[in-house]
């Protein structure tokens, strides 16, 4: 399933005007709950505080960035592709413009800042596993107690686990590697459906909502 920047051209197409993934839209709901808790660790009493910051990898056309910034969030959209810049920016409603960068970078190398949130939709399995583990450590590294990594990742049986430069783990082995998380939501999946640009497909699909605990 490894993809070009054609294929990711007509993704973004495809994709632009759907709606936010059910992981991301559970973190949110997750801080604003939290946020609204006069006890919680920013109270809701105070007026002048920053605006909760993500960092959303692979953003692709910009679903779930633009679900953050609705929901008044400050976002760092990051992807490899000119084109999901230019499906972002023309998608982004005028108001939501201000608390939007995007950095063209790789996923293998980008660094990313300490934030609030980490979401990763569908993009993690895209790197190799050489390159996938150590974007997976400097995830965790970004995020301090309270904060959470979003992801939807394929399972080993999906049908991109045969393809040698991306990364199908097994659903065990990634709970695994969110020990220092409480994890918030989990779902495995796996049937046989089209892909966004109506191929069939084998999915094996990982989500998960984690708050990083220690
Ligand atoms: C399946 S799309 C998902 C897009 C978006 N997160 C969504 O759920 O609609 C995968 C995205 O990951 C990006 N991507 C894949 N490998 C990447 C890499 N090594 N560095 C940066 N972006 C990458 C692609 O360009 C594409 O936009």
């Amino acid at each position: 399933m490894g993809a070009d920047s054609e294929h990711w051209s007509d993704y973004y197409t495809v994709t632009v005007e759907r709606p936010a993934w059910q992981t991301v839209r559970f973190a949110i709901d997750r801080f604003r709950d939290e946020d609204a808790t006069p006890a919680g660790p920013r109270s809701s009493a105070d007026e002048g505080r920053e605006p909760r910051f993500a960092v959303d990898l692979g953003c692709g056309a910009g679903r779930d960035a633009r679900a953050l910034l609705r929901a008044g969030w400050r976002v760092l959209a990051v992807d490899r592709e000119e084109a999901a810049r230019v499906a972002i920016e023309a998608a982004i409603e005028p108001g939501l413009r201000a608390r939007l960068q995007f950095h063209i970078e790789d996923l293998a190398t980008v660094a990313i800042p300490r934030c609030d949130l980490v979401n990763a939709s569908l993009c993690l399995p895209f790197l190799a596993p050489d390159a996938f583990v150590p974007t997976w450590r400097r995830i965790v590294a970004a995020l301090s107690p309270g904060t959470r990594f979003a992801a939807m990742l394929f399972g080993d049986h999906d049908e991109s686990a045969t393809d040698l430069t991306m990364t199908c783990l097994p659903p065990d082995r990634i709970r695994d590697d969110l020990a220092g998380f409480e994890i918030e939501y989990w779902s495995v999946d796996e049937d046989d459906r089209p892909t966004a640009l109506g191929d069939p497909h084998h999915f094996h699909l990982v989500e998960f909502v984690a708050r990083r605990i220690g």
